[in-house]
């Protein structure tokens, strides 16, 4: 079948449960069994919503990625993150961070100190973006973008609202870039709403409900906060409004189809490039989070 002016309907849904991650990180995480189906996303964390009493809060203290991407965007409450290659800064809502790991960075990401001394809510996403095979090794790159500095649009009714953080949607183009050509759009869509929008076709396009429900696809199949469609071929998306408002990520990505070795925070496409990774992160080529004294009291 041709995939000219046809809407993408929805190949696969996953209900994701919130589970707890690591030292007690509340974490939903909608993905497939399959990585193929996703490709090129790697991982797709819901952090949060968690309201944390006062010394409670935790987060990934100093670690290292390579190969990848990873991208934070906050929801609500504050992240403060600092790397190797000097960066630092806090993140509130509405605010991104897209750090490219290329061939290696340490960071820390952390619930801000106000919220780790007097508690707080914390809700956001981190999202890993695979890199192809020729930019594993690039050197790492850091873009952050307060709430207000990223493009914003809305359908002519108001009904549909997007915030434009990857890709373009309704006139607006992101200000962030990409190695690869990627979507990632935060939707609000209220009753009523009926929006299609054009991408192209070599995209995988998956759309993930966070918040109340929505209608997706060319025949309005109801997701409820939770879950990720994955959407088949086509060169449009149809998003509509449920019975109360909604909100979803819409993430989309051309896959890579290469080899995927991954190991916790490295993923190249062999198993000797993560050894190599490993060797180098040990013997200290990626560098270390140098920290002022203020901060260095306070590291965890
Ligand atoms: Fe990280």
């Amino acid at each position: 079948m041709a995939t000219e002016n046809k809407v993408r309907e929805i190949e696969q849904v996953v209900t994701a449960h919130r589970q707890l991650e690591g030292a007690g990180f509340v974490v939903r995480r909608p993905f497939p069994g399959e990585i193929d189906a996703v490709d090129p996303f790697l991982l797709i964390d819901e952090m949060g919503p968690v309201d944390y009493a006062p010394g409670e809060a935790i987060g990934a203290p100093d670690h290292p990625h390579r190969g990848f991407e990873t991208v934070t965007y906050v929801l609500e409450g504050e992240m403060e993150h600092e790397d190797s290659a000097g960066h630092r800064g806090s993140l509130g809502p509405g605010d991104v961070q897209w750090m490219t790991a290329g061939a290696g960075i340490v960071h820390s990401e952390m619930p801000s100190r106000r919220i780790r001394e007097q508690g707080g809510r914390v809700h956001g996403f981190q999202v890993w973006v695979n890199l192809p095979r020729r930019d594993k090794l690039i050197r790492p790159r850091y873009q952050e973008y307060s709430r207000e500095k990223l493009p914003q649009a809305s359908t002519g009714d108001g009904k549909a609202q997007v915030r434009v953080i990857a890709g373009e949607a309704l006139g607006a183009r992101a200000v962030i870039e990409t190695r690869t050509p990627i979507v990632f759009q935060d939707w609000t869509l209220q009753p009523g709403a009926d929006v299609t929008i054009s991408f192209r076709p070599d995209l995988r396009m998956l759309a993930y409900v966070f918040e109340g429900s929505a209608r997706i696809g060319p025949n309005g199949t109801r997701l409820e906060e939770g879950q990720l469609a994955i959407f088949g071929a086509g060169d449009s998306v149809h998003l509509s409004g449920s019975g109360g408002p909604g909100r979803l990520l819409l993430l989309g990505g051309v896959p890579l189809r290469e080899p995927v070795a991954r190991y916790g925070p490295f993923v190249m496409n062999t198993r000797a490039e993560l050894v190599q990774a490993v060797e180098d992160y040990q013997s200290g080529k990626m560098g270390e989070i140098t920290r002022s004294a203020e901060i260095r009291g306070e590291a965890p």
